[in-house]
């Protein structure tokens, strides 16, 4: 099953997604695009790839997101009125993007699913084990997964998904996975995989994150996979084939992720990166406090 255990050069990002949940602010701008405190969300994505060494990065869109391909391109006349000015700093964070990777885009025409989505990645991973990393969740760049995750690659062959701990009633917004112990270096063995179990079905609390080092043995698996939850191709269900004869094995994460996927937990992950922020954390912290402390007040308990 396992053909290639050459080194993972390149990542997919799949980027077609219509971003329905953040309407209207989506109507005209990629869900992507979406700014974190100040950056766009899947500029993080691009940067946790290139920390990892996959500096050939392919990005899955569609309709509507050329606002991405102009976020990683130069811009001549922005960059020319920066340098006139002599802002320098600026200057910086407007190339910062255009240097990082080397990125390519297809478009994937008929948004079928996730599964359909890295199908539409074949082409230009050839023969190739690769990584994919899904937009919706961020990973804290002090916890890097994705070296994690090529290690037991290159050791255990195959597959490997991230996973991570949920509570039980969050299992349906996730694919789910069963796994197995596999060995002393805290991996595990899935054995089976459902995407996003009914409440009460999860056959256990280990979520699959975006984060993916697939075998391109999945590739002739996706393309005979049928749809699946809500009607799409669903990388889990070619996965699941994959893990029934053993070949995908999972690390479990437990460092910081984020999610932006809805609205609250993109709130959420604004604010705790707010205050993380050297340049803004300070002065942001002090006003939340304040805010927490006289805007957010709990009553005093009746005596
Ligand atoms: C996708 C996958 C799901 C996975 C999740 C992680 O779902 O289909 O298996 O658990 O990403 O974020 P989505 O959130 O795109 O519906």
């Amino acid at each position: 099953m396992t053909r290639n255990h050459s080194r993972i050069k390149k990542a997919v990002i799949p980027a077609a997604g219509l971003g329905t949940r953040f309407l209207p602010a989506t109507k005209a701008t990629p869900k992507e695009m979406l700014p974190v405190v100040d950056k766009p969300a899947i500029q993080y994505v691009v940067e946790e790839a290139v920390a990892a060494g996959l500096t050939d990065v392919l990005m899955i869109t569609g309709r509507n997101k050329r606002p991405l391909e102009d976020h990683f391109d130069r811009n001549f006349e922005l960059e020319d009125a920066l340098l006139r000015k002599g802002d320098s700093d600026r200057l910086a964070l407007v190339c910062e993007s255009t240097a990082l990777a080397d990125i390519h885009y297809v478009r994937q025409g008929d948004p079928r699913g996730l599964g359909h989505a890295v199908l539409c990645a074949a082409p230009h991973v050839g023969d190739e084990p690769f990584a994919v990393l899904l937009g919706d969740d961020l990973i804290d760049a002090r916890d890097p997964v994705l070296p994690l995750m090529a290690a037991a690659r290159e050791r255990h062959g195959g597959s490997v998904v991230a996973l991570m701990e949920v509570p039980r009633d969050k299992m349906h917004l996730y694919g789910c996975a069963a796994v197995e112990p596999a060995g002393a270096d805290g991996l595990v063995r899935v054995t089976d995989l459902v995407e996003k179990p009914e409440p009460g079905t999860a056959p256990s609390s280990y979520a699959v994150i975006g984060r993916y080092v697939l075998d391109p043995a999945v590739f002739e698996v996706l393309a005979r996979t049928r749809p699946g939850r809500g009607g799409e191709t669903q990388l889990t269900d070619a996965l699941r084939e994959l893990a029934a004869a053993g070949a995908v094995h999972g690390v479990v994460f437990s460092g910081r992720r984020y999610d932006t996927g809805d609205r609250a937990e993109y709130l959420r992950t604004t604010v705790r990166l707010a205050c993380e922020r050297e340049d803004l954390g300070e002065d942001f912290r002090d006003w939340l406090r304040g805010f927490v402390d006289t805007e957010l007040r709990q009553p005093e308990p009746a005596a």
